[in-house]
C-alpha cells in the first residue's frame, strides 16, 4: 500500500465540484489499494512520507504550491505538477518559446517590450498579426488578463496596463471560434478530450460580463469522435513541457490547429471526464505503480 497525498488549499475546497472530484480521487486511489490523505500548505512537512504527491491547488511559482512541488522533487517523489511544470506554464513567454522550438504550430504570436509602443510600430504588429489583437499578460490565468484589442488606440491602452506587470507581453492573433478544445494529456498519452463552450457575451472560456462571472460549459468528448489532429497536437504540445499531466488548449478553424496554451494543472472538475471513467485511476498509477 503507498500513500498519496493531495495538495489543496481553500481555495480548492470552496466548491462544491472541486470537493466531490477531490473525493472522487481519494476514493479511486483507496479502491486501488493505496491511501490517499489531503495536505493542505500548514501540512508541507509530512510530504517527506508520502509515496507520490499530487496538487490540486493554483499552481504558481510565487506561492506554496511550488514549495511542495520542489520539496517532493528533492526528495524523489514523484509529483503532478512537476517544478519544470509549474515554471514554464506560469509564464507565456516561456510556454510560447517551448512550443515554437518544439514546432508545436500557434496562432500568430509576437512578444512586444515597452520599445514596441511608438504609434508607427503598432501599426506595423497590426499589420504582422492582422486585426483583432489578442494582448496577454504572461502571468494570466483563469482568462484574468487576456484583451481583445481592435486598433493601435485599444492596444496601446491595455498595453501600457499590462506593462505594470510584467517587462514583456504576449500580442497574438485571434482565432474565432466558439469554443476551445481541451485535451488532457498524461506522461504524453491522450488522457481525455472534451470542448469548452465559450459563453455568448465575450470570446473568452471565463469572463466577467456586467460584473457577473461567466463560465464556459464543459462537453465531454469520445476520442474518436474528435479531430484526429487536435488530438495529435495536443499530445505534440503537452510533450514540448514535459511528462507530467497537462490540459492543452486549442483552436480548430478550416481543418487548422493552434495550441492557445498548455496548463499544468488542468482542472478535471468541471465534467472534462464525462467519457473517461479511468482518469483518476490512470493519474494515481502513473504517480504510484510506475
Ligand atoms: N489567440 C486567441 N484567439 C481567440 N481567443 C483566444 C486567443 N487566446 C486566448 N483566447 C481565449 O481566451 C481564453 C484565455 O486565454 P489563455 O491564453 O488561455 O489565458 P489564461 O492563462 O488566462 O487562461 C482562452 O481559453 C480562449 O478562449
Ligand atoms: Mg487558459
Amino acid at each position: 500500500m503507498s500513500r498519496l497525498g493531495i495538495f489543496v488549499d481553500r481555495k480548492t475546497l470552496s466548491s462544491a465540484e472541486q470537493l466531490h472530484a477531490l473525493i472522487r480521487c481519494r476514493d479511486v486511489a483507496e479502491e486501488m489499494g493505496h491511501s490517499a490523505e489531503f495536505l493542505f500548505p500548514v501540512d508541507t512537512r509530512k510530504i517527506p512520507a508520502m509515496d507520490a504527491l499530487f496538487i490540486r491547488a493554483r499552481t504558481d511559482p510565487l506561492n506554496v504550491t511550488y514549495v511542495a512541488s520542489r520539496m517532493a522533487e528533492a526528495d524523489g517523489i514523484p509529483v503532478i505538477d512537476d517544478p519544470d511544470s509549474i515554471r514554464i506554464c506560469s509564464d507565456k513567454v516561456n510556454m510560447y518559446s517551448r512550443l515554437m522550438q518544439h514546432g508545436v504550430p500557434i496562432p500568430r504570436t509576437l512578444f512586444i517590450s515597452r520599445h514596441d509602443l511608438p504609434l508607427p510600430r503598432i501599426r506595423e504588429i497590426f499589420g504582422e498579426i492582422g486585426s483583432p489583437i489578442i494582448l496577454k499578460e504572461p502571468s494570466t490565468s483563469f482568462s484574468l488578463r487576456v484583451e481583445k484589442v481592435n486598433n493601435p488606440g485599444e492596444f496601446l491602452q491595455v498595453a501600457r496596463r499590462f506593462f505594470r506587470m510584467s517587462d514583456w507581453i504576449v500580442a497574438q492573433q485571434f482565432v474565432e471560434s466558439r469554443y476551445d478544445w481541451r485535451v488532457g494529456v498524461l506522461d504524453g498519452e491522450l488522457l481525455y478530450v472534451c470542448k469548452y463552450m465559450i459563453p455568448d457575451a465575450t470570446f473568452k472560456i471565463q469572463d466577467s460580463v456586467n460584473g457577473h462571472v461567466v463560465y464556459c460549459a464543459v462537453e465531454s468528448i469520445p476520442a474518436d469522435q474528435a479531430p484526429s489532429r487536435v488530438i495529435l497536437t495536443g499530445i505534440q504540445a503537452a510533450r514540448a513541457i514535459g511528462s507530467g499531466l497537462y490540459g492543452v488548449d486549442l483552436k480548430s478553424d478550416n481543418g487548422d490547429c493552434t495550441v492557445i496554451e498548455v496548463n499544468d494543472n488542468p482542472s478535471l472538475e468541471g465534467g472534462e471526464d464525462g467519457c473517461y471513467p479511468l482518469v483518476y485511476q490512470a493519474i494515481i498509477s502513473h504517480l504510484l505503480e510506475r
